[in-house]
């Protein structure tokens, strides 16, 4: 029913640098693999297979990394490193990929809204690649597919996080209508501590209706200058109903050193214990 999935990369991933300053942040690998490589595996667990970017100047490593590669594939052929192309040439197969690109780093909102043209009238998921999720029994983005086809709203993603770090995150309030399921009634962008409605951060996977897009057209850009993805959210869950879930599983903020280190050790962890 969802088939369609956007990724925002324009960003420029500053909190990476130097390493952000000629790679995509996106292309950043834990253990082996790209950290967008992993979004589209959580986009396709469930069941989203159309793919759109949004992308920006320096990110052609994305587009290079969702094709062939003939020269390197020639190069390998019949040998054991073949092997290691098989996730990645799994995706190729199983999902289109288009790209549009935001201009102008204006933000999330507005780089949400530059996807309207990969999306059309349809829902549709959002991943930010560099939060890195593993949800427990299925995907992040599946268990929110399985709550929109009951609610039929906007669904974002939260987790609980310390107070002193609200300012990081847009911050929801909202009715508990099970242990993970809020209606939500406020949401700020990066509060101070003092000002979060709660501790209830919202993380880079959101489910989103159409009129995400009228909405967005008709917000006025917000916290910093940019246009707000929480914001329009806002606007949308007083005019009717967003919902958040907090997600069964693990998330890491792979756009940090910090998140990516641990991102990785966990991995690792991860790997050690499936090859004993
Ligand atoms: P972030 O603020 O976390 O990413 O935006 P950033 O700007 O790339 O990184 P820093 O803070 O400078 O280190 C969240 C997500 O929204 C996308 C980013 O690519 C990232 O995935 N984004 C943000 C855009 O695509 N366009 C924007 O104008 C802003």
């Amino acid at each position: 029913m969802i088939k369609k999935c956007l990724f925002p990369v324009a960003g420029y991933g500053t909190r990476f640098l130097p390493a952000t300053k000629a790679m995509p942040k996106e292309i950043l690998p834990v253990l082996d693999k790209p950290l967008v490589q992993y979004g589209v595996e959580e986009a396709v667990e469930a069941g989203l297979t159309d793919i759109g970017f949004v992308t920006g100047r320096g990110k052609r490593a994305i587009e290079d990394h969702f094709d062939v590669s003939y020269e390197l594939e020639h190069q390998i052929a019949g040998t054991g490193k073949e092997k290691a192309l098989d996730g990645i040439r799994s995706l190729i197969e199983t999902c289109t990929f288009s790209y549009t690109r935001q201009i102008e780093m204006k933000g999330l909102g507005d780089a949400i809204l530059k996807g309207r043209t990969l999306i059309g009238d349809e829902p549709f998921g959002v991943v930010l690649a560099d939060d890195l999720c593993f949800g427990s029994r299925q995907g992040v983005l599946h268990q929110m597919v399985s709550l929109y086809k009951q609610f039929r709203c906007s669904i974002v993603a939260i987790e609980e996080v310390p107070k002193d770090q609200t300012h990081a995150y847009g911050v929801i309030a909202g009715e508990a209508i099970s242990e993970r399921l809020f209606r939500v009634t406020d949401m700020v962008e990066k509060p101070a501590p003092e000002d979060a409605p709660s501790n209830l951060a919202i993380i880079g996977r959101y489910i989103l209706t159409p009129d995400i897009f009228e909405i967005l057209e008709a917000t006025e850009p917000g916290k910093n200058g940019e246009l707000q993805i929480t914001d329009a959210l806002l606007n949308q869950a007083r005019a009717g109903c967003v919902m958040a879930y907090k997600f069964e599983g693990r998330r890491f903020d792979c756009g940090s050193v910090a998140g990516y280190v641990a991102a990785t050790n966990y991995c690792f962890e991860q790997l050690r214990d499936r090859e004993g």
